[in-house]
């Protein structure tokens, strides 16, 4: 493995440049704080056999026909709709990712969310530093508690099921979701009780989106979507942030629609400082963070460079997306 060039898009946990150069394998990493742009990301990669990349690279149908030679793509985080995949498997390119590892962080972020969201958090600590902190408010201030509530989860895999179980345990929710296939096992566990999508909507105190971004999924939470929503709901999305339309849900916040919502992800990101989402006394935003532990980060370093790894040492990947390509005649 000598021979073979790695190349890394990003400054990524260091365990996982150890562990390739460990196995032999010579490694280069972009060593700048801000993504790559495609060109010099198409530049690097032409001077390397494989690519361990992420969120927000633009690995389309123009980057992967200029880098046809690369021997396979390892994403080091579970989605991969920065990826064209139906084009690198048809370019018979592996494309590896690092799913399960950062499902109890990711869940931490959402259940986060929900809470900050529903006792106004993020709005009450920016009133204390713009000096508005005056004095007890009997009436003032209020929130709403979560006990016995309904959770909505819409995607019930690997991560919706921490985000569910964290609820039944804290507070006891009944927990409704909406799958493309019933999860017999949450339902067995957890007693989540499979509905169909109008009925998520309809009975959701909180609704927590958990799918991937396809097209099925991608803007699914518009307007029709918050128009059957309980004026008093709360919407979570810690999945990506064009499954919601940004300008229905604003709409929806501002005309009490829906009581509030909780944003991991937004679009476009980064979201810019004026967005009036961020001066919404009912909204809590961050900047992507799900997966953003220390351990968590390892984890997925570890898992996109084992992909890596074990494809050169045994032409197995882990993790893969498109296993078609490494299906033998
Ligand atoms: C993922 O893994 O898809 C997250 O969005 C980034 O960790």
């Amino acid at each position: 493995m000598e021979n073979k060039k790695i190349f890394l898009s990003r400054i990524f946990p260091k365990i996982g440049t150890a562990l390739l150069k460990k196995a032999g394998f010579t490694v280069t990493s972009w060593n700048q704080d801000r993504p790559m742009t495609q060109e010099e990301l198409i530049e690097k990669a032409k001077e390397n056999n494989a690519l361990f990349c992420t969120v927000g690279d633009k690995i389309d149908q123009k980057f992967l026909n200029e880098c046809v030679h690369l021997d396979i793509i390892s994403q080091f985080a579970v989605g991969y709709d920065n990826i064209d995949v139906v084009e690198a498997t048809k370019l018979g390119i592996p494309i590896g990712n690092t799913p399960d590892v950062l499902s109890k962080a990711t869940a931490d972020i959402a259940f986060g969310l929900m809470i900050a969201t529903s006792r106004k958090m993020f709005y009450l600590h920016k009133s204390i530093i713009n000096n508005e902190w005056k004095y007890f408010k009997p009436t003032g201030n209020l929130g709403i508690e979560l006990e016995n509530k309904t959770i909505g989860i819409y995607g019930l895999g690997r991560i919706g099921i921490e985000m569910a179980k964290r609820c039944k345990g804290a507070y006891n929710m009944n927990i409704i979701y909406h799958n493309r296939k019933p999860n017999i096992i949450a339902e067995k566990e957890l007693g989540a009780k499979y509905v169909d999508f109008n009925t998520l909507l309809e009975q959701s105190d909180v609704l927590s989106v958990h799918c991937s971004l396809n097209t099925e999924t991608i803007g699914i939470f518009n307007k029709t979507a918050f128009d059957q929503m309980k004026p008093s709901s709360i919407f979570i999305n810690t999945s990506r942030g064009l499954i919601h339309n940004e300008p229905d849900l604003i709409d929806a916040l501002n005309t009490g629609k829906i009581w509030g919502a909780g944003l991991d992800v937004t679009n476009p990101e980064p979201m810019q400082a004026d967005n009036v989402l961020l001066q919404m006394e009912n909204v809590s935003i961050l900047p992507h963070i799900g997966s953003g532990t220390v351990e968590t980060r390892n984890q997925m370093a570890t898992l996109a460079a084992l992909n890596i790894i074990e494809f050169y040492k045994n032409n197995n990947v882990p993790h893969i997306v498109n296993p078609e390509v490494l299906k033998k005649d």
